[in-house]
């Protein structure tokens, strides 16, 4: 006698929603947004004049961070205090080298004029970079620590405010990124915690990981931008972002509250130091 055939695997709903870290299979649809339920723009030429401006603004940030970041980090490649924390400085440069070729790719799509865009953020120099928090020096290894936990962890809410967008290419680059970006979170929390704990033993001392934290944690709440930007409002109408700054700066307050106090630190208020509001 025959077997009879199995029953079908039931595919509900969740087989499309959109999970945190990525997804599982590609998302076809757009998810959020005035076009939700439609196909995903694949590519440059099929999407509306000002969507595309959007994707080449936020890209050319996006990159501009990543080289920038190279540069904050390059003194410290033979200067960390451990061997291993060399090893994970270079990786983390490495790390940035391949988000800014990933944002450049995209930015690759849009021809002659995205092409120049790549040009002029090459040409870059320190100090001549869009945001303040990638402008700033790492003076101290406590500078180290407080950037890679601080503005590292805005990185990836910009990331993850990106997943499953409407861009297929731009959504299929975030789940690899948000990995590596992991590393540097990781990385720059448990040197805040060593230097709070073991201060000169390690590196530096508690109050130099406490000033480093006092310097670089407004700057990295000035990085979501202003609470009513009308940029990040069509970026979410158009299935490009899911958060508006001020929902995002909110999340990462939430989460790096207990972190901090939990490395022995303390943040200021967030109102402290603050330009970008
Ligand atoms: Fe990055
Ligand atoms: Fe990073």
């Amino acid at each position: 006698m025959a077997d009879s055939p199995s029953p079908p695997v039931p595919h509900g709903p969740t087989s499309k929603a959109l999970k945190e870290g990525g997804t599982i299979e590609p998302v076809r649809e757009i998810l959020w947004g005035s076009s939700a339920g439609v196909r995903k723009y694949e590519t440059t030429h099929e999407m509306p004049e000002e969507m595309q401006q959007l994707i080449v603004k936020l890209m050319v940030v996006q990159a501009d961070t990543e080289f920038a970041s190279i540069q904050q980090h390059r003194p410290w490649l033979d200067n960390a205090p451990t061997l291993e924390d060399r090893w994970i400085e270079a990786r983390i440069v490495a790390d940035e080298a391949r988000h800014g070729l990933q944002a450049c790719r995209i930015l690759k799509d849009f021809g002659d004029g995205g092409q120049k865009m790549i040009d002029d953020l090459l040409a870059k120099r320190e100090g001549e970079h869009k945001l303040d928090a990638f402008n700033m020096r790492f003076d101290t290894w406590g500078d180290v620590g407080a950037f890679t936990c601080f503005v590292d962890r805005v990185g990836v809410y910009q990331l993850r405010a990106f997943q499953e967008c409407s861009y297929g290419p731009l959504a299929r680059a975030m789940p690899l990124m948000l990995s590596e970006e992991q590393l540097h979170l990781n990385f720059g929390v448990s040197v805040l915690k060593r230097m709070a704990k073991d201060g000169p033993r390690y590196a530096g001392s508690k109050e130099e990981a406490q000033a480093a934290v006092n310097k670089w944690y407004p700057r990295a709440l000035d990085m979501f931008g202003h609470s009513n930007s009308e940029t990040s409002r069509r970026a979410i109408e158009w299935g490009l972002k899911r958060w508006t700054n001020e929902e995002a700066r909110a999340r990462y307050i939430e989460e790096i509250v207990p972190i901090v106090r939990a490395a022995g630190l303390e943040l200021p208020n967030p109102e402290f130091d603050r330009r970008i509001l």
